[in-house]
């Protein structure tokens, strides 16, 4: 079963690479580089061609702007199966846009720091990754500087997203509440991802309104931060992003502590990560919940729901002990209940949660990855191992596919795999999960 699995899963890491040095998600449905895809992608690819996992994120930095930003989608290429592309996001509005490569200007979880230490823990020639990680560092390093330069205006260490698209965690029941504050245009245009998965997995044309409309407003103050800042109506920080940019500190430092020297980076990294850890715990940690929450900080509120990214903490090493058994506990009750997997993107519990619709109730190989992590680093390996179990007899029984229904029993259809067939980083991670004991 492992061996086929394995095959399966490069299969679809060897199919979905294209010519310009990168892998699409999911053919038809994402047809350009995504960030943080090609760093799940570039783990899996770091376990049978080094090269190629390299290729991936020097392909990716490549297409880093001059004030240190890394785009979401990189649109190396042409293509008519994805609404919006290049003409729509204009990313050459922001004067220090890249001049060669078109992009959106939103960007995505900042993952690169701890796809570096990963590939470096999966790597068996570990000079030769050595040598590739003191090639791209310092541009990982310079995406943080931009971060807490331009996205943390209250300097609390906690970084800001302006558009739902940059949390990844694209139509999560977290934004509605933000979206009752808007009242976007009707906006006319042809969606191209209903032509490839089913209306009732994807989300609606008035969420789609919301989505163009963010953007106008980012373009219309040409991508500055500044005036994002001071003008979108979403302004939110997101735990899942931000509990990855704490993770991508430590990455940083110890692979600096690894290559020696840069003590002003290391100090820099050190002071972010102490203040960014700290109000991270005391702004975004909900009591009564258990687990932590996103900030409104457009609208000045916490928004208090249960979603797998309020889990996500765990892998970046970020509750105490006494955190810790409360966000175990909310996890357990509930989103582990038996006749589950493990873990829906939303509180199975809640009325907004939906089994079907994107990340709004289904289970993400991704985000099961960081907790099956974070549990078992802070102590936890019955739950970790069922975190993992679980994701495997997904995959095993459905294939993989993008995002996977979390009922054990799921009278609606007969498959429990949703979105895109043939998905990149579910075929990446799940390669990462099989061969851990060997690495
Ligand atoms: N995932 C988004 C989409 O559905 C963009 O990042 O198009």
């Amino acid at each position: 079963m492992k061996e086929a699995m394995l095959q399966g899963a490069k299969q679809v890491l060897d199919n979905n690479f294209q010519q310009d040095g990168f892998t699409i998600p999911s053919k038809g449905l994402y047809p350009f580089q995504w960030k943080w895809d090609s760093g799940w992608i570039a783990i899996g690819l770091a376990h049978y061609d080094i090269e190629r996992a390299k290729t991936e994120i020097r392909t990716l930095l490549d297409a880093q702007w001059e004030n240190g930003f890394i785009p979401h989608i990189i649109f190396h290429n042409e293509s008519d199966t994805y609404f919006p592309g290049p003409d729509f996001h204009k990313s050459e509005l922001h004067p220090l846009s890249h001049k060669k490569y078109r992009s959106t200007g939103m960007t995505q979880p900042p993952i690169t720091g701890f796809v570096l230490q990963e590939m470096y823990r999966i790597a068996k020639d570990k000079e030769d990754m050595m040598n590739f990680i003191k090639e791209q560092i310092d541009k990982v390093y310079q995406n943080h500087v931009y971060f807490y330069t331009n996205r943390d205006p209250l300097d609390e260490g906690l970084v800001y997203i302006y558009h739902n698209w940059e949390s990844g965690t694209d139509n999560s029941p977290i934004w509605d509440d933000i979206w009752d504050t808007m009242n976007p245009p009707k906006y006319t245009f042809e969606r191209r991802d209903t032509t490839h998965v089913d209306l009732s997995q994807r989300p609606s044309k008035r969420e789609y309104d919301h989505y163009l409309y963010l953007i106008d407003i980012a373009k219309h103050h040409s991508y500055d931060d500044g005036k994002i800042a001071e003008f979108s109506p979403f302004l939110v920080q997101d735990p899942l992003f931000n509990a990855m940019l704490i993770k991508s500190n430590s990455a940083l430092l110890e692979l600096y502590d690894l290559i020696g020297g840069n003590d002003a980076k290391k100090a820099l990294l050190k002071q972010w990560q102490k203040k960014s850890i700290a109000n991270f715990n005391d702004k975004l940690y909900d009591l009564e919940l258990g687990a932590y929450v996103h900030y409104d900080l457009r609208n000045d509120r916490p928004i208090r729901y249960l979603s797998s990214s309020s889990f996500t903490p765990l892998y970046s090493g970020i509750p105490d002990k006494k955190k810790l058994e409360g966000m175990v506990t909310a996890l357990i009750e509930r989103f582990g209940g038996d006749d589950k997997y493990l873990c829906a993107s939303f509180d199975p519990t809640h009325e907004r949660f939906n089994p079907r619709k994107y990340w709004r109730g289904p289970v993400w190989i991704n985000v099961n990855w960081m907790l099956y992590h974070g549990l078992k680093n802070y102590g936890y390996p019955e739950l970790a191992n069922r975190v993992k179990s679980d994701t495997l007899e997904l995959i095993q029984k459905n294939g993989f596919f993008e995002y996977f229904d979390c009922r054990k029993e799921n009278l609606d259809t007969d498959s429990s795999g949703y979105g895109g067939d043939n998905f990149s980083w579910s075929a990446a991670l799940v390669i990462d999960l099989l061969t851990e004991e060997n690495t």
